[in-house]
């Protein structure tokens, strides 16, 4: 991302002495979620997990949600806001029953991950993303771009910006 980010920073400082640093930022920033969108984050599914949710009603889901390494280690040492850099990715599989399982154990009682149903992505930049709390906010269907409006998916994060955006605490 810095590597994205230096040239239009450079050309954003270089501007700034004209007086038109602020058109110039949204720019980049808009550039940059350009660069993020057309690819997931190399690696993600190989990422450390933070903790697992169900949701059910329309969704009807069993997600995880990875950081990568800046991430984790910012939910360990308890420090907020998340530093420049970390990514928390939520993973998501329809919440299906095992009849497999449910044979073993002799009842009804197994669900397991079946068909995954979408990615999403919270990516850290606080210059790039300063209107959406400094978070990107990113959603992949079957590996492809399927975004929706970042402030509509900030809007409804806003009530734990207190805990910097996130709502999945880390699970030890
Ligand atoms: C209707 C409210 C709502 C909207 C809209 C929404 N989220 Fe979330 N998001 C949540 C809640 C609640 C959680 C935690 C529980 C869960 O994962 O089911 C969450 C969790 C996440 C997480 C895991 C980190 C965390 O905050 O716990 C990511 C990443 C994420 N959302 C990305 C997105 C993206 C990208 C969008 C837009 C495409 C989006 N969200 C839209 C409510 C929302």
């Amino acid at each position: 991302m810095n590597k994205i980010n230096k040239p239009a920073l450079l050309l954003a400082l270089s501007l700034n002495l004209a007086g038109a640093i602020q058109p110039v930022l949204a720019q980049d920033a808009s550039t940059h979620a350009a660069a993020i969108a057309d690819a997931m984050p190399a690696g993600y599914r190989d990422w450390k997990l933070v903790s697992v949710a169900h949701e059910e009603g329309n969704l009807n889901d069993i997600r995880a949600i990875l950081g990568n390494d800046i991430a984790i280690e910012a939910y360990r040492s308890g420090k907020l806001p998340f530093p420049d850099g970390a990514i928390i990715a939520r993973i998501a599989w329809q919440y299906v029953p095992s009849e497999e399982n449910n044979k073993a154990f002799g009842r009804e009682q197994s669900f397991i991950a079946g068909q995954p149903t979408n990615v999403q992505f919270m990516i850290k930049n606080s210059k790039a993303y300063a209107s959406t709390g400094g978070w990107g906010y990113v959603q992949f269907n079957g590996g492809k771009p399927a975004h929706m409006d970042a402030h509509a998916c900030y809007a409804c994060h806003v009530p734990v910006e207190q805990r910097d955006f996130v709502f999945t605490r880390y699970s030890p």
